[in-house]
């Protein structure tokens, strides 16, 4: 019988993972530190859009189980490490990898393999994890394969998933990165392998700050070609008519979600430690985060041409997730937008179908039902999250004035404004 792999922390990124292994046959036992989330999991509540609840039943009915006792993951012969690496004071936090790395030394054995997927900067499988993985084990670092492996899940998303997004690894051995290769072949189309671990590290933060800085160049361009009188959207789409050479970012109310706002200061941390400045992220971070005050200070302006003070108008925020289709509000720049418009006075509603409620300060907001009465008795309307249940013909029809952040409605009309 094939040994069960284990995959370390059960969210966005593991849980996906363990269903196309699973799904794939290979045995799979999960290992979280949140006791209530293993609970949640076993109970078939998946809490993720990308595995429904009725697959995760599937998964447990095929054997699947998630566990927050270690010895029950001893059986394991492959770990794959997918728990968060945030910032904390604008500097990475790697406790959970450390804390997951510890973890899997207790229950390490010769011949065993470990895969660390969890987005961070180059150097961290061979200076962070090995060590803890050495020190807590007992082995030697010929004992056991180690390699890196990002993971590029896009949530949501129903082109891409794991089968069809080739996987970069990088192993710390031609041994490693050849079990590593034969373990994602199970799921996924094409794997792809580089020189080492700290390669394939650098490929993950490349790909995120490249999207982070292109974004930030679009939004540059939107605040001056609003005073140039130049919708940009329509730029946009005009320049990605070009079969080469370019392709399309487009702007918007900032940059949410756990990955475009935090990996480029992994980079740069690291960067600054050699005592260079990342220039590129910086500006790209200065740019990215003025955003949502630039799109608050864009209505201020529409209401104001409609004879509306801001810090007495009553705004519908139209999405509170930080991109369509998910509930994952991290650095969600919705809820940035939220934020600014109450401390300048106005009074704001949200709708998303996604996200039922939201901790505003001390508050607690309720998503509301999207009707024409709601949408007739606010002053404006700030399209943020254009999830796709969103009817965009109700909206325009019965709101007064909208901001379109995302370019979201084509029709042109005189009451909708874009960024
Ligand atoms: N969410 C995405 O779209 C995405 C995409 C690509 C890469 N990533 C990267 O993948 C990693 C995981 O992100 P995520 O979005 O899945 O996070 P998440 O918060 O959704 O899930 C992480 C899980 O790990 C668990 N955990 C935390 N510390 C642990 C420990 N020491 N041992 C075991 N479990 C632990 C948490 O309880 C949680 O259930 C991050 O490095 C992220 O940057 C995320």
């Amino acid at each position: 019988m094939t040994a069960p792999a284990c995959v370390v922390g059960l969210g966005y990124v593991g849980l996906p993972l363990a269903a196309a292994l699973v799904s794939a046959g290979q045995p799979v036992v999960g290992y979280d530190v949140d006791a209530r989330r293993a609970e949640a999991l076993n109970g078939g509540r998946s809490g993720i859009e990308d595995v429904s609840d009725a697959e995760l039943g599937g998964l447990l009915a095929k054997g699947l189980r998630v566990t927050s006792v270690l010895e029950d993951v001893a059986e394991a012969t492959t770990y794959v490490i997918c728990v968060p690496t945030p910032l904390r004071d604008g500097m990475p936090d790697l406790t959970a990898v450390e804390g997951a790395s510890r973890a899997v030394a207790e229950v390490l054995a010769a011949g065993d393999m470990v895969i660390l997927e969890s987005t961070t900067y180059p150097g961290t499988t061979e200076e962070v994890v090995l060590p803890l993985l050495i020190a807590g084990s007992g082995l030697t670092a010929e004992d056991f394969h180690l390699a890196y492996s990002p993971e590029r899940i896009d949530p949501g998303n129903p082109t891409y998933g794991i089968k069809n997004t080739p996987k970069v690894v990088g192993g710390m051995t031609p041994s490693a990165a050849k079990a590593a290769v034969a373990f994602y072949e199970q799921v996924c189309d094409r794997v792809v392998t580089v020189h080492s671990p700290r390669e394939a590290e650098m490929a993950k933060l490349l790909e995120n700050t490249f999207r982070h800085v292109n974004i930030a160049l679009v939004n540059e361009m939107a605040v001056f070609c609003r005073q140039l009188d130049i919708d940009l959207f329509d730029v946009i789409d005009a320049a990605a008519t070009k079969p080469f050479g370019f392709m399309p970012f487009y702007p918007g109310p900032g940059v949410g979600g756990h990955c475009i706002p935090v990996d480029p200061s992994y980079l740069s941390w690291r960067v600054k430690k050699l005592g260079f400045s990342f220039r590129f992220v910086e500006l790209a971070q200065e740019i990215n985060d003025q955003m949502p005050t630039y799109t608050v200070s864009r209505l201020a302006d529409l209401l104001n041409d409609a004879g509306i003070a801001l810090s007495r108008s009553r705004v519908l925020c139209l999405g509170a997730a930080y991109k369509p289709g998910i509930s994952d509000c991290r650095e969600s720049p919705a809820v940035e937008v939220m934020h600014k418009l109450r401390h300048k006075g106005a009074t704001v509603l949200y709708p998303d179908s996604f996200v039922p409620e939201l901790r505003l300060e001390t508050e607690i907001l309720r998503s509301q039902e999207l009707t024409p009465e709601l949408l007739q008795l606010v002053d404006a309307v700030v399209l943020l999250t254009p999830h796709k249940d969103i009817d965009l013909e109700t909206v325009t029809s019965h709101a007064k004035l909208v901001l379109d952040t995302r370019a979201a409605v084509t029709e042109r009309s005189a009451s909708v404004h874009r960024l």
